[in-house]
């Protein structure tokens, strides 16, 4: 037993409300994401379009608001033009991102339909590596307007008399990483941003648009290319990316644990950098965030590049299939708290990614689908976390671990429901040997009799789930833990 943790939470200490794009996710022409993920023509569950039946039921499981599409660095060389009207007449590409054969066989005729059946919605990135405005007002003709003009009618030639209505749109991806297919500076990329979004509204003022952050908090340039960035294309954009990838490749849960902090650094930085900006300008609209890319993603990075260097240009290669561990599944689940607990600021938040691709669901070819570890965390936060976020005081023991000082033994987010009339506490313990007793205030909701307490619990955390053995999956009790599992997700539920 260690020191007690008690968390207070006032209904009238609110931070705000939450909006549910923050539980979104992405799907990238990548590795078996699309091909073999999504669609599966022979397929015993899949539909008339290809789409797999038992994948569309577990995005649905997971309601996931808003799906980012169709990359990632594979946008930055994306012909959209290829990849729409009749299947057998569509172009095969080399993608250079991952060095992979693009068949076309989906394209965006075909992922707005997937996107309608899996009740989601589509956040459309435009292609500002390779290509630029021009294409990108192309791109938003073609999905979204109803006129006489050439590429609203040719979509309507390729049978889909309706718009798309697509309202979220990303100003490429990642053009401050010297990987990216036509990588800039910060100047050529804030202007180009600038421009392009500038142009998009005039087609479409229902849109809005989301300009590169850095591609991680480590980057070179970060603060310097948000700064520059952001002295371009203010007036134009609505929302800055954050991306940010976890690891344990040290082996240091604790550490690993404690690294999900970096999400407070990284997300107050930005908006500090998006309020100067806005004070140097004198605007009255404030950026917020979306935090576009993020997961754990180290398991197979090493495989990935030789096979991205020894066998490149096949169809659907297992490309980044992490298999995901326990402690993955608490790091993601610290992640969400923390999106919860910034949503005054962090509007949108897509979990990189959906299918297959370091993702929460895999598939089998011709076989059953299934859930990772990372299933859960999301499922609970998507679930439960609806509503308004409210301040939560943790009073909690501290450590040190290798690179991080005074991590607070628990971290916890707090949502009200006011339709469902419904509290719920999302608790980690991110000591490894600590049970910790945990004690609550609850001003403001002393009505509530029902407490179910959803947790995740083991002591081991590299034990991972498969097709066939789910180790990781929760469990569920009743009434209020008198204490903490070490290494927990703990979801309490008040009603
Ligand atoms: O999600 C995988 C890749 O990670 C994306 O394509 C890219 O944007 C990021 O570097």
């Amino acid at each position: 037993m260690a020191d007690n943790a008690r968390i207070k939470v006032d209904k009238n200490s609110v931070i705000s409300d939450i909006d549910n794009r923050i539980y979104g996710s992405f799907i990238e022409h990548l590795g078996r994401a699309v091909y073999e993920g999504i669609y599966e023509p022979s397929h015993p569950t899949s539909d008339e379009l290809g789409f797999r039946g038992d994948v569309i039921d577990l995005v649905k499981e997971l309601n996931v608001p808003i799906v980012r599409y169709p990359g990632g660095n594979f946008v930055s060389n994306f012909f959209w033009e290829d990849s729409v009207g009749p299947q057998e007449n569509r172009k095969k590409r080399l993608d250079l991102a991952w060095r992979t054969l693009e068949p076309n066989e989906v394209g965006i005729n075909e992922f707005t339909k997937w996107a309608k059946k899996a009740d989601t919605s589509v956040m459309m990135a435009v292609n500002l590596g390779t290509r630029g405005l021009p294409d990108a007002l192309n791109l938003l003709e073609y999905c979204n307007l109803n006129t006489d003009s050439y590429y609203s009618e040719l979509r309507r030639k390729h049978g889909d008399e309706e718009p798309y209505g697509i309202k979220l749109w990303c100003m490429g991806n990642e053009m401050d990483g010297p990987w990216q297919v036509g990588h800039k500076t910060a100047y050529e990329y804030g202007h180009l941003a600038a421009e392009t979004a500038k142009a998009m509204k005039l087609m479409d003022d229902s849109i809005e648009c989301v300009v590169c952050g850095s591609a991680h908090i480590n980057m070179p340039t970060f603060g310097s290319w948000e700064k520059t960035v952001l002295e371009e294309a203010y007036d134009y954009v609505d929302y800055i990316s954050c991306h940010q990838y976890f690891e344990n490749k040290a082996g240091d849960t604790e550490d690993f644990f404690a690294s999900i902090d970096d999400i407070d650094s990284f997300i107050n930085t930005v908006t500090s950098i998006c309020d100067e900006v806005k004070t140097s300008k004198s605007s009255d609209k404030t950026i917020n965030i979306s935090f576009d890319e993020w997961n754990c993603w180290y398991h197979v990075l090493e495989q990935d590049d030789e096979m991205m260097k020894k066998e490149p240009w096949g169809l659907a290669p297992h490309l980044l299939e992490d298999n995901y561990t326990y402690e993955d599944a608490i790091a993601n689940g610290l992640a969400l708290i923390k999106f919860i607990k910034h949503s005054d600021r962090v509007k949108i938040a897509c979990l990189a990614q959906l299918v297959n691709v370091i993702a929460p669901i895999m598939t089998e070819k011709n076989g059953p689908a299934w859930r990772q570890t990372i299933f859960y965390p999301f499922l609970h936060a998507s679930t439960y976390g609806r509503g308004t976020a409210l301040v939560t005081v943790i009073t909690s023991g501290t450590h040190d671990t290798a690179k991080h000082k005074d991590v607070t033994d628990i971290e916890s987010a707090a949502v009200y429901n006011k339709e469902k009339d419904q509290l719920v506490l999302f608790i980690v313990n991110r000591c490894l040997d600590k049970t910790i007793p945990l004690k609550l205030d609850l001003s403001g909701f002393n009505e509530f009799t029902n407490v179910k307490h959803i947790a995740l619990e083991s002591s081991d955390m590299l034990i991972t789930n498969s097709v066939s053995n789910e180790q990781v999956k929760p469990i569920e009790r009743d009434g209020i833990p008198a204490t903490l599992a070490p290494a927990s997700w703990n979801v309490l539920i008040f009603t």
